[in-house]
């Protein structure tokens, strides 16, 4: 190896303290709703400080491929999208559907997962298809896209603030059914007795999570497409989808 001139020192090291995280700069925010296993739940030691799941994971993933270190934001499902606009935190990540709607607030990064809607019924119910709800009492999350799609049915329903709320209702006998997301689903259902999942594709269509940013945050979008695309091609996100929904089920 050739010796290095003072002032190559000199760059280095300057470089190599640049690299040592102290500034907000160097922090990257993700804003999140802790409330939806195997995506992001509250552990005493998550991977992101207490936050936990396969969302987490991610962002940890970027924030490092970027010479950051991830933080999160807890609030709302609700209030993630304005507070990402009001720059209250950098980007969101919530197991968050891509919808046209959102899509006018924000922008969003390449899909990292496909899920689709399901119904958590009674093990005894006689539930079968979507239309079987018309005469049942339907609980939703508020602000989730079930909620959107029971809306659109024209049914009746129920809205809580949280996933476990909802299902408490289930098996409580308060309600007949829950519209939610299908791997956060199978976790209600693990851990809950007597409890299944009812699928119906034909009412239910294909949703893709992505990562949102601020309109117009190319800067940072770029930076997460490349590192969601990497993860996407190494296999490094059937992996986390895998292992944490193993470790949240049993
Ligand atoms: N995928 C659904 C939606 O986008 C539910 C997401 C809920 N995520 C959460 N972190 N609570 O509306």
């Amino acid at each position: 190896m050739k010796r290095m001139t003072k002032a190559a020192a000199l760059v280095m090291a300057a470089a190599m303290m640049a690299a040592v995280p102290v500034s907000a700069e160097d922090t990257l925010t993700f804003g999140t709703n802790p409330e939806f296993p195997p995506f992001e739940y509250v552990t005493s030691n998550g991977v992101i400080d207490t936050y936990d799941g396969i969302d987490m994971a991610i962002a940890k993933a970027i924030a490092e491929d970027n010479g950051m270190t991830a933080a999160v934001e807890n609030m709302e499902f609700d209030s993630l999208l304005v507070a990402l606009q009001n720059g209250q935190v950098d980007a969101v990540i919530a197991g968050m559907t891509v919808t046209d709607e959102r899509k006018e607030a924000v922008d969003f990064s390449t899909p990292y997962y496909t899920a689709t809607q399901v119904m958590i019924v009674k093990e005894d119910s006689d539930i079968e298809k979507a239309e079987d709800m018309a005469d049942k009492k339907i609980c939703v999350i508020q602000g989730y896209t079930g909620q959107v799609c029971v809306d659109e049915m024209g049914y009746e329903y129920e809205s809580f603030k949280k996933g476990t709320e909802a299902v408490m209702e289930l098996v409580n006998d308060k309600c007949d059914v829950v519209v939610i997301d299908s791997a956060t689903a199978q976790q209600y259902v693990s851990d809950n007795e007597g409890l299944k999942i009812v699928e119906d594709a034909d009412a239910f269509g294909a949703e893709e999570y992505a990562i949102a940013v601020q309109k117009g945050n190319t800067e940072l979008l770029d930076k997460i497409n490349a590192s969601v695309e990497k993860m996407l091609e190494d296999g490094t996100i059937s992996e986390l989808a895998a292992q944490y929904a193993e470790v949240e089920a049993e």
